[in-house]
């Protein structure tokens, strides 16, 4: 995700000549997203840009935030920052997120920065031919992009290990365990569906998850879960559609990760991870997530 600040003293955009956001001193923000953003990424945008200190104080020095100068936002969505121009003279979108993530996103984004920020955000549509005007008041522009900005998924993972390490250390329980993971996962990442399914004689029960409602069992060799329960491999299935015989609990899920777990070399459980865009997991994920669930096996 990319958020290009511009500081302003006064924006407007207009739609067919009608102006449909319009705000004084402040932020001008281009907001483009791409394929593989979640809401952690938009989150993380949001208190970058609700903290920045680029307005001057008494002082003239670049200190002062939004909030100490009343500041507002005009917040605009602007795919064209993931154009691709290495090759030829016409720049390529395909980095752009697809309408159909991209616009929630952008939605998100700009709640987050109301809700969680207190900040007054005017818009304006996403997909629209817009017009915007503003004077850029410095001239002070500012590149956020969340690629950069030292949250990567390995560093979100190596925060959340010992978190989780320290939180189910002092808990014998499984059940308890598996819900305060799934709660932690989901907070640091926000896919679709996190949680685990239990060996349960000769089926995987539902435990305890994020997310919408899911099947309740799920035999032995079946779906991603009983193939990686069969196998004893962790499965990475970038196009779920692909799978043969994947079981769509919500047909929101395109990509899917599922690891084993296992104590004294049994397998007990897996854990299941849906996102609904494709391609989310790789060997990252597999990585950092068999680490995790290593933390069973006592
Ligand atoms: N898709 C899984 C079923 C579980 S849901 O994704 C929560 C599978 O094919 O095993």
């Amino acid at each position: 995700m990319r958020v290009i600040v511009q500081r302003t003293s006064k924006a407007e955009v207009r739609i067919d000549n009608q102006v449909v956001g319009r705000i004084g001193k402040g932020f001008l923000l281009l907001v483009g997203i791409t394929d593989g953003d979640t809401q952690a990424e938009a989150d993380y945008l949001a208190k970058k840009v609700a903290q920045m200190r680029i307005f001057e104080d008494a002082d003239g020095k670049m200190n002062l935030s939004l909030h100490e100068v009343d500041g507002q936002i005009l917040s605009i969505s602007q795919f064209t920052l993931y154009a691709d121009c290495r090759h030829g003279n016409r720049p390529s979108f395909i980095q752009a997120a697809r309408p159909q993530v991209a616009e929630p996103l952008y939605d998100y984004f700009n709640e987050v920065l109301r809700q969680q920020y207190s900040l007054h955000v005017e818009t304006g549509r996403f997909g629209a031919d817009m017009k915007v005007d503003f004077v850029n008041d410095g001239p002070v522009t500012i590149i956020l992009d969340s690629a950069q900005t030292g949250n990567t998924k390995q560093q979100r993972y190596e925060a959340l290990l010992p978190q989780v390490k320290a939180v189910i250390s002092s808990e014998a329980d499984d059940i308890a365990n598996m819900a305060n993971i799934a709660a932690m996962l989901h907070e640091t990442f926000h896919f679709w569906w996190t949680g685990f399914y239990r060996v349960v004689g000769d089926e995987l029960v539902l435990g305890p998850f994020q997310g919408p409602l899911a099947c309740t069992r799920i035999p032995k060799g079946r779906g991603v879960c009983g193939t990686c329960w069969q196998t004893g491999e962790t499965q990475v299935v970038p196009n779920v559609a692909l799978f043969p015989g994947h079981i769509a609990c919500s047909s929101a899920s395109r990509s899917e990760i599922v690891v084993p777990i296992r104590r004294h070399g049994e397998i007990i459980a897996v854990l299941d991870i849906d996102s609904e865009q494709l391609a989310t997991f790789d060997d990252i994920d597999r990585q950092y997530l068999e680490e995790l669930v290593k933390l069973f096996d006592r």
